[in-house]
């Protein structure tokens, strides 16, 4: 689980850096801050910081907290799934790289790839989920940072 020093250095002044602002077209009680950038070189790993906010009052108390990062990559349209902490499988490409690391009870969904390929290159979107109603893809009017591998 060895993440080099100086890429996790590197990685907090992007986030320093393009740590985006609140939008005013988000849906109440959901938020999320993430850089829109990061900034990797094939072969090492790296962490996408991540936090995020949910409406408790949609939830239900007894449901278990999901959550699900998904990559924008290959065909249109398509978002495979690259890590959760629920049972859902994720994709061939995404096992044993892609780890949910953070902890959502504390809104942190800050998600650590190892041994970065080119083709992980693209935007990746984070989704929760807590019982029937809190269900909230972030995307469109939220951060849905890039992660560029060099
Ligand atoms: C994420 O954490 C930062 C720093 O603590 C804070 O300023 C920001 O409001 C948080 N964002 C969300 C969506 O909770
Ligand atoms: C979020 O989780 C990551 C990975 O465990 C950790 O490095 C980071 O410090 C956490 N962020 C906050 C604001 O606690
Ligand atoms: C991504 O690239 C790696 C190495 O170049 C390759 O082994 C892998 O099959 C590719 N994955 C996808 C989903 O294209």
């Amino acid at each position: 689980m060895d993440c080099p020093l100086q890429v996790l250095i590197l990685e907090l002044i992007s986030t320093l850096l393009f740590w985006e602002g609140a939008s005013p077209l988000r849906l109440p009680g959901y938020d999320l801050s993430a850089p829109a950038n990061v900034v990797v070189e094939e072969g090492l790993c790296t962490i996408i910081p991540c936090n995020f906010t949910y409406d408790p009052s949609d939830a239900s108390q007894t449901a278990t907290l999901y959550g699900f990062w998904f990559g924008k990559r290959g065909f249109p349209g398509e978002l495979p799934l690259v890590a959760t902490n629920s049972d859902e499988m994720v994709a061939s490409f995404a096992v044993n790289r892609f780890h949910l690391i953070g902890n959502l009870k504390e809104g942190n969904c800050s998600l650590l790839i190892f041994t970065a390929e080119k083709n992980d290159s693209g935007s990746y979107v984070f989704r929760m989920e807590k019982g029937y109603r809190a269900k909230f893809t972030f995307k469109d009017n939220y951060p849905e940072p890039f992660l560029k591998v060099t």
